[in-house]
């Protein structure tokens, strides 16, 4: 359930941050104002705080850094490893964003950058209802992630795309299951969340919302 791309950061692992930081010229604008969207993510949080994905462990340092609590929850073993690595003094478990083992812990907030659309529309709904039981009142997610205005835009994006000769990342965002931002309003408001999105760059937004 929603690990059907975990394979692909096997390849990814040792190249992701070179990536990040604009190396590959297919994903520059994907991943353009990279640290400022992690800061954007860490600084609407406070306290015990889960992270999905945790990647190479970029924004786990910044949600560190600004002195929460932070457990990963990362489905990928190389990834899960690189971000162990780096910072081991922190809880780094197996898991994925519908399927995660935090009992006994007062959960402040979920958050994530660039992995909600690793789940359908249909899960994203189902794993925000899990988030909303486990939070209290006020408790939050913030998730920045790639999604759309309409799916008009959405295709726009894949002909910018393979017009410019990116087909990796024209063929990403046909295989993957990024959505648009009424379908968010509507999973987020459906689970109990006040939600608001503030656009990044031309793919990413942040979503920040509050368990009402
Ligand atoms: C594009 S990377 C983002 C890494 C990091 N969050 C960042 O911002 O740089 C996506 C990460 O999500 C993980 N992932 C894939 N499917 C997932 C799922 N269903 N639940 C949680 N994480 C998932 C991948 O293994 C990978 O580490």
């Amino acid at each position: 359930m929603g690990r059907e791309f975990v394979e692909i950061f096997d390849e990814w692992a040792h190249s992701y941050d070179a990536s990040v930081s604009g190396e590959d010229p297919e994903y520059r604008d994907v991943f353009e104002g990279y640290e400022t969207i992690l800061s954007e993510v860490a600084k609407r949080v406070s306290g015990t705080v889960i992270e999905f994905g945790t990647g190479t462990g970029n924004l786990t340092a910044q949600l560190i850094e600004a002195g929460n609590s932070v457990i990963g929850i990362e489905p990928n073993t190389k990834m899960r490893q690189v971000t162990a690595d780096r910072f081991p003094s922190i809880n780094i478990m197996d898991g994925d964003l519908l399927q995660f083992n935090v009992a006994n812990e007062n959960i402040d907030a979920f958050v994530s950058s660039y992995v909600f659309h690793h789940l359908t529309d249909e899960e994203k709904g189902e794993a925000l209802k899990i988030y909303a039981q486990l939070l209290p009142a006020s408790g939050k997610v913030v998730f920045a992630d790639t999604a759309f205005i309409t799916d008009g835009a959405k295709k726009n994006q894949v002909i910018k795309e393979r017009n410019r000769g990116f087909h990796n990342v024209a063929d990403d965002l046909e295989r993957e299951y990024y959505t648009t931002i009424p379908i968010l309003t509507k999973l987020f408001d459906d689970a109990g969340f006040q939600v608001s999105f503030l656009k990044m760059n031309d793919f990413v937004w942040l979503m920040d919302a509050t368990k009402k």
